[in-house]
């Protein structure tokens, strides 16, 4: 799902429509309680609103979607002039263009399965999520799935108002007492991208695509034995809550998802009364007041809803994190303790691991096979007298760049970059190639993800890349062969923070820690739709119940699911409250006892990679203390923030007053701490943060610190003792900089990480501290 090709697309589309009267889809926020009474209703208004400032004949048809619930306003098509017209409204807060999203899958399908039972306290206590409604925003849903059934379960939860929306090979009949609701939204993605393209998707809340079948059955899927791709690493598949209810929200089609029907799609979820939104959807960062997703999410935490996103595949660089607001939990990805290792053994002995989920007929045993890079056998340009395409096409693999007459019988070494993994192996495959390996290149690193590969491929590092290509040039007719070895368990180290996960600072907010924390997302077995190869190639004919994918999109739907179990378990909690259970409980250690390493360098991750750690579910049901956060903390963050009260008011629908908020970006309550001194005079930065007692009877806790370099940190009180459950108690966090930012070139930061941990014998609640020191340019 590239989102330059996305974009193109839609503007070759305007160079179709007679110029100067295109129609973009824009997002209008209006405030509401500016509606004349005339208007029986806001429809009305909006209708002719559009009336008044549009040109076209028609003006309700360009009305798409209305918005009352988490946003106030109305989504319609229109030009640039009448963009403009309507921004300069005195009830329109804000104009807004449509934007495409993508899913955030690292799209490598693989074979093996993740069979996660959660704690059984959680889950008895929670009764596996029952009485939970998790609204899994996504490309829909394969509802005959065996993870979908619902024998045994118990009548809808009293507060599910939601529906089943017929369509496209979607009877009514499909929902059940597991999927209780589904719905698609689609008028933003057929006005964006001019059409729906009805050969590759269906206009209802059947999946097509695979990604939301799998996100639905990590939140949520049922215990299934006997699940496995092929016969290969056969287990019990199963989802986070195992009980919860699914409710399905199609937004996303075949290239992409578009903020509209995002926006309207959180709307429906929260008046139909789902607890828990999961959104593995993710575009580049923009202003929180200009950005759908973030006012939506605010509007869903204000009526309790619990909200999990993606935090991106775009590591291991820094400032990669996407999904940043405050009231969103922001998800990272981590490995498991179970790999699939395959080598690449050389003429000279020498071994090269690697990873693969190849599956398919073996190569003949013993045999080595001629090995080529793909640049060097790249395919003649048609017409062109012997010139043949370009470097880095053919070192990627490109579609039709190899040339067979070179690869014929060989093993061929491609690159990653600009097409999908698999994609690569079926390209030399197609050229008469007996296999390949497929090298990670600058920034991928040493994270190595397997793939479902059509034929004997093997993933290696970026290290034993560069090796291999030194190694050919200095063989040039040397041989090779692979070996799978299968499925390997206990891998050590384990977690490990996965080399594509998305990492910080907060480019938005650097005094909030992003990403929240990380969970699985490599290599993780749910279920498949029926229609989609686990290769995703539209020319793999191979079909599955289950499919093995990576990315963060896998990983945001285990804390959804792990949310829906808490929210069982504490039906009172707030969202912030069930956030900070898991983040104050998450461990930064990895299951050997060592500091966590993340995978693509093999360095010892920091808070950037990994927030405040890997979530812990044992821990995070009874947590000892949790850092709750209202809207209104959040307004105070934001005046803080120095977004002005109009921009507020386009998130909160509400008008707010920021003069009379003395507020510091450091006194919102989050489960995390991250100080920035960002002026030369600053030497001390005091944060505040009230803890909330959520156990039973009386506790005594106590700090420790583990200093960040740089920088003294202090709390006041040390010490907190509680008699009640619900009391509250405050404490100061003092750092005080024991050196100054003159150390850091302009325009630069700097940043140290430490930590801060209450134990009260039974609990252990732990945040991370962050302590920056930059020294803007401008000064
Ligand atoms: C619809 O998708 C199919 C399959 O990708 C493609 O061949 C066809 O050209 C598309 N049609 C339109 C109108 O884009
Ligand atoms: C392949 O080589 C290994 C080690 O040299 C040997 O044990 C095995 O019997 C060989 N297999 C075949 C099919 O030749
Ligand atoms: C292509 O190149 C070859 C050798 O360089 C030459 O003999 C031949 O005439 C060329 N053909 C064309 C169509 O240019
Ligand atoms: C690719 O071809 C060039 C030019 O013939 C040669 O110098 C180089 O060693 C080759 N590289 C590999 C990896 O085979
Ligand atoms: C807000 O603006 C004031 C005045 O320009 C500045 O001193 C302060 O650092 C800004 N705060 C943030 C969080 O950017
Ligand atoms: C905000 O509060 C201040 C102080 O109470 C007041 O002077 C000002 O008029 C208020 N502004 C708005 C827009 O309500
Ligand atoms: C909490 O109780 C301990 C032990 O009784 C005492 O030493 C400490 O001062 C108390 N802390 C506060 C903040 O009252
Ligand atoms: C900052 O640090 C430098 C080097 O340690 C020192 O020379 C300077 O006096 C310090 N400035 C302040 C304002 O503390």
């Amino acid at each position: 799902m590239n989102l330059h090709w996305v974009l193109l697309f839609a503007s070759l589309l305007c160079f179709s429509l007679v110029a100067g009267d295109e129609r973009n889809t824009y997002i209008i926020r209006v405030q509401h309680d500016l509606k004349p009474s005339v208007f029986a209703d806001v429809q009305q208004w909006y209708a002719s609103t559009l009336r008044t400032t549009t040109t076209t004949d028609v003006p309700t048809k360009s009305l798409m979607h209305v918005y009352k619930t988490v946003f106030h306003g109305f989504s319609a098509k229109l030009t640039d002039l009448e963009a403009e017209a309507m921004k300069a409204r005195p009830e329109v807060l804000g104009v807004y263009p449509d934007r495409v999203r993508k899913l955030l899958t690292t799209r490598s399908p693989q074979f093996l399965g993740l069979a996660v039972s959660g704690p059984n306290s959680l889950l008895t206590e929670s009764d596996y999520g029952s009485n939970v409604v998790i609204g899994v925003l996504d490309t829909g849903i394969w509802p005959e799935r065996r993870s979908f059934h619902d024998k045994d379960l118990g009548p809808l939860p009293l507060h599910w108002k939601g529906e089943c929306e017929e369509g496209k090979g979607f009877l009514r009949n499909l929902c059940s007492k597991k999927v209780i609701g589904a719905r698609f939204f689609s008028s933003g993605y057929e006005a964006k991208t001019g059409l729906m393209n009805e050969t590759v998707d269906t206009r209802s809340a059947r999946d097509t695509e695979g990604h939301g079948t799998h996100t639905a059955s990590i939140a949520a899927g049922r215990y299934v034995p006997q699940a496995s791709l092929f016969g290969y690493a056969k287990g019990v598949a199963v989802g986070m809550a195992p009980k919860a209810r699914i409710a399905v929200y199609k937004i996303c089609w075949d290239k992409g998802c578009v903020d509209s029907d995002i926006l309207a799609a959180i709307e429906k979820a929260v008046e139909d009364g789902v607890d828990v939104i999961s959104m593995s959807i993710g575009a580049n960062v923009i202003q929180y007041n200009l950005d759908p997703i973030s006012i939506g999410a605010f509007g869903a935490m204000e009526h309790g809803v619990f909200v999990s996103v993606a935090a991106g595949n775009d590591g291991p660089g820094p400032v990669t994190v996407t999904n940043i607001a405050p009231w969103l939990t922001t998800v990272g990805a981590g490995t498991i303790d179970r790999s699939f290792p395959a080598d690449l053994i050389l003429e000279d002995g020498q071994v090269i691991n690697g990873a693969s989920l190849y599956g398919g007929p073996p190569l003949p045993a013993n045999t080595s096979f001629p090995i080529v890079y793909a640049a060097n056998v790249s395919a003649l340009v048609e017409g062109q007298n012997g010139t043949r395409i370009s470097s880095y096409t053919a070192r990627t693999c490109a579609p039709k760049s190899l040339d067979p007459e070179l690869v014929r019988g060989k093993i061929v070494l491609c690159e990653r970059g600009g097409s999908p993994r698999a994609s690569k192996g079926s390209v030399v495959k197609e050229a008469g190639g007996v296999g390949m390996i497929l090298a990670n290149v600058v920034p991928d690193g040493e994270g190595l993800v397997a793939d479902a590969h059509v034929l004997p491929a093997l993933q290696i590092t970026e290290s034993a890349g560069s090796h291999l290509l030194e190694y050919i040039s200095a063989n040039p007719n040397s041989r090779v062969r692979l070996s799978f070895r299968g499925t390997q368990l206990d891998v050590k180290p384990a977690p490990l923070v996965a080399g594509f996960s998305s990492r910080g600072p907060n480019i938005e907010s650097p005094y909030i820690i992003k990403p929240d924390l990380i969970a699985p997302g490599v290599n993780i077995l749910a279920a498949w739709p029926d229609g989609v190869s686990p290769s995703e190639l539209v020319s793999d004919p191979r079909r599955s119940e289950f499919n093995s994918i990576s990315g963060t999109s896998m990983s945001c739907p285990h804390v959804s699911g792990l949310a829906a179990l808490l929210i069982g378990a504490h039906p009172n909690w707030s969202p912030a409250e069930i956030k900070s259970a898991m983040m104050t409980s998450a461990y930064a250690i990895d299951l050997q006892g060592k500091p966590m390493v993340e995978q693509s360098q093999f360095k010892v991750s920091t808070p950037w990679d990994m927030g405040s750690g890997h979530v812990n579910p044992s821990r995070a049901v009874d947590p000892g203390l949790v850092f709750d956060i209202t809207a209104e903390d959040y307004v105070g963050f934001l005046c803080a923030s120095n977004y002005t009260d109009r921009e507020i008011h386009s998130i909160t629908r509400r008008p707010s007053n920021c003069s009379v908020k003395a507020k510091t970006v450091y006194d919102l309550n989050y489960p995390s701490i991250s100080a920035v001194f960002d002026q030369p005079e600053m030497s001390t930065i005091f944060i505040t943060r009230t803890a909330t007692h959520v156990s039973e009877g009386v506790s005594s806790y106590i700090v420790t610190v583990q200093n960040p370099k740089g920088a003294v940190v202090t709390i006041e009180p040390p010490s907190l003792n509680f008699s009640a459950i619900q009391q509250r108690q405050s404490f100061v966090i003092k750092v005080k900089a024991t050196g100054n930012n003159t150390v850091v070139p302009l325009g630069e930061s700097k940043t140290e990480f430490g930590r801060l941990t209450w134990q009260d014998g039974t609990h252990v609640v732990g945040m991370p501290i962050a302590v920056t020191f930059e020294k803007p340019l401008v000064l």
